[in-house]
């Protein structure tokens, strides 16, 4: 039953009770319906402030603040009150009990204190009672104290086992991440994040170049390194549009928050001096970084060389507490997410530009966080890119190795970082190039894709994409969250599809695509596995009929964390890993789950850049009920985990 209905239950079963009384001539007196609605009145105080009791426990918001003063005084309030009149009620229900020929008139004139009696001894119980549910509620909203993920530094050592320990704390940060129905009652947030930062970074007062407007259509784009450097900014970072307070921007966010920053190294740019500078994304300028130039290029170079060709890196942080003051311990997924929707736009803006772009899959960001002097507990580098001209091959990561790489180690977890399990889990993913003897090799893991097994399994139609404009289509690109309620065409699904799995190089091959169809045409309703390799649908289960439809679109919204993008799209994308896959990266298990979650993202991207085509809107969707999430479209959570939903419809 909705919430709604739930929270409605009690009020329209006494109203109804009373219309059946009324109906019958037999309405209570006025007393009795006092009684009545008092205690009404109580369940739902009761109930407003436990719940807003357990919340500001639950996820640290500020005690004190105003609304929460008055709530306080209100309760203080509801429980003086249950003290005066709780025997009223009690007596009055006694009375029905024993005396039932007891006039009413005799139970209406009874007043606190008159009464003679256990009545001191009932009101002590009902402010018990009140007190108990409250501090209760308080209890259960702070029960992080026993449930938080503790990373025991000392745990971690031994270079041999390290690869192990981040993988283990990987699995815990996952599930302690995820979403459940009961999972606020099992656990708080561990980190208090404060109030939100600001969200855009500056350096005033440090020397600041103006960038060109970015060109809106590839028609307009000409041989000019600082208008395209300037458009591959803006495509990626750039604020497309404000509305309110909201500086939108050309790549989706979770939340709205932009928790990444963008920061270029340039090596030999026409315009740009050499050296470290940050994207001012407001702004639209680059501001320049101290530092003297050839000791940076010396720093980062001690630890990994330029590709040949190499014109610039970028590199891309995210600053944890934007996300992390709306999404806590959960943050560490929707940055990575987000980065790779910025990861895939910047990919496809550079191949419009004719530039290509390298995403390096295994570096060491301490030089790189030391370079930019990054406060590196609150600000993280997540990827470094390199933009090479348009001829030079960006390789397969996962396949291809660039050169006989240093060893890795991992950086040990720090005890007390101020953002807990974010820092924790992101120095788990990080990568530290090592000397010989502290040399950690990941261990190896079958990532064999699994063959797919279904009863029934369609064929989809060949539906290659027409061309379209990247920069227009970026230029313009929102989510959409309602959708007519048409059925999108099983042609328009198919291009979707190919689209999402185009043949570019990868950062993880652990990406597996599942979706929910609820209205398609020629697709019977259900949950479906897309095999890329044979262009295949499997079914999940039995095809849904047509009257049930309703019912799995509730499904499907309630797994999507009751969102309604969810339950009324045509189709719902679930993005899940294939765990073994990520775990055989080349990197290392915990560096692959870094690089399946940007993948995910990438994959994400490409369906808000090839939806507009198709007369589809895209809304991505990070917060979903993670087991109901795989129970919707039937992955075992012991071999895949979903990542990402999103949602797709006509518009
Ligand atoms: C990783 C990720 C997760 C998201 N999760 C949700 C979500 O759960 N619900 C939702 O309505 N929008 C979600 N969004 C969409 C953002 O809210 C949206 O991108 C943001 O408000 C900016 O708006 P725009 O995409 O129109 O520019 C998500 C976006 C990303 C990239």
């Amino acid at each position: 039953m909705d919430k709604i209905a739930w929270v409605l239950l009690p009020l329209v079963v006494v109203v109804g009770v009373l219309a059946v009384l009324a109906w019958r001539g037999r309405l209570p007196p006025r007393h009795t319906l006092n009684v009545w609605f008092s205690l009404l009145l109580m369940l739902y105080l009761l109930g407003t402030a436990g719940l807003g009791i357990f919340w500001v426990a639950n996820q640290h918001l500020p005690v004190f603040d105003w609304h929460y003063l008055f709530g306080y005084a209100t309760v203080l309030l509801l429980c003086v009150h249950l003290a005066f009149n709780l025997r009223i009620v009690v007596q009055h229900f006694r009375r029905r009990r024993r005396e039932p020929g007891v006039p009413r008139a005799v139970v209406a004139g009874v007043v606190p204190g008159v009464l003679p009696g256990r009545r001191p001894a009932i009101s002590a119980l009902g402010l018990l009672g009140a007190g108990a549910a409250l501090g209760g509620a308080f209890w259960l909203g702070l029960r992080h104290g026993r449930t938080e993920l503790r990373i025991e530094a000392g745990s971690a050592t031994g270079s041999a086992s390290r690869h192990d320990t981040a993988l283990a704390l990987i699995e815990q940060f996952h599930e302690f991440s995820a979403h459940s129905r009961l999972g606020v009652f099992r656990r708080a947030p561990g980190t208090d994040w404060g109030d939100p930062p600001a969200p855009f970074k500056t350096y005033p007062g440090r020397p600041r170049v103006a960038l060109p407007a970015a060109w809106r259509r590839e028609a307009d784009a000409t041989a000019s390194d600082g208008q395209a450097l300037a458009t591959l900014l803006w495509m990626v970072a750039g604020v497309s549009e404000q509305r309110g307070p909201i500086a939108f921007r050309t790549s989706p966010s979770s939340g709205a928050l932009f928790s990444t920053e963008l920061y270029l190294h340039a090596m030999s740019l026409d315009g740009i001096a050499p050296g470290l500078w940050h994207y001012d994304a407001r702004g639209h300028g680059l501001e320049s970084l101290p530092g003297a130039a050839p000791t940076i290029a010396q720093t980062i170079t001690q630890t990994i060389a330029p590709p040949p060709g190499a014109r610039a890196a970028i590199i891309a942080t995210a600053v944890f507490r934007r996300s992390g003051h709306k999404y806590r311990d959960r943050s560490y997924r929707y940055v990575l997410a987000d980065l790779g929707h910025a990861l895939e736009n910047l990919r496809v803006v550079a191949q419009a530009l004719g530039l290509a772009v390298r995403f390096e899959a295994a570096f060491d960001d301490a030089p790189w966080s030391h370079a930019l002097a990054l406060d590196a507990a609150e600000e993280g580098v997540l990827m470094l890119a390199w933009l090479l001209p348009g001829d030079a091959q960006a390789t397969a990561l996962t396949e291809a190795p660039r050169e006989a790489h240093p060893r890795w180690t991992l950086p040990l977890p720090q005890d007390g970082a101020p953002l807990g399990v974010t820092d924790a889990v992101h120095r788990a993913t990080s990568l530290r190039s090592a000397p010989d003897d502290a040399q950690s090799k990941p261990t190896s893991v079958s990532a064999a894709v699994s063959p797919m097994a279904s009863r029934h399994s369609v064929l989809l139609p060949q539906a290659p994409m027409a061309p379209f404009d990247v920069l227009a289509t970026l230029a313009t690109r929102r989510s959409q969250r309602r959708y007519r309620r048409d059925a999108m065409s099983l042609p328009a699904l198919a291009a979707l599809l190919a689209a999402m799995v185009a043949p570019v190089p990868v950062l993880s091959g652990a990406v597996r695509i599942h979706l929910v169809a609820h209205a398609v045409t020629g697709l019977a309703a259900g949950a479906w596995r897309y095999e890329s390799a044979t262009q295949r649908l499997h079914a999940h289960g039995e095809p849904i009929a047509d009257r049930d439809v309703p019912a799995l679109r509730r499904r499907s919204r309630a797994a999507g964390l009751d969102q309604d993008t969810i339950g009324d799209a045509a189709v719902v994308v679930v993005l899940a890993i294939d765990r073994a896959a990520f775990a055989a990266d080349p990197a290392g298990p915990a560096r692959g789950y870094r690089h399946a979650f940007l993948e995910v993202g990438r994959v994400g991207e490409r369906l808000y850049l090839a939806a507009p085509t198709l007369g589809l809107g895209v809304c991505a969707v990070g917060a979903f009920y993670d087991d109901e999430a795989a129970a919707l479209v039937g992955v075992d959570p012991a071999k895949e985990w979903v990542l990402h939903f999103a949602s797709v419809g006509p518009v």
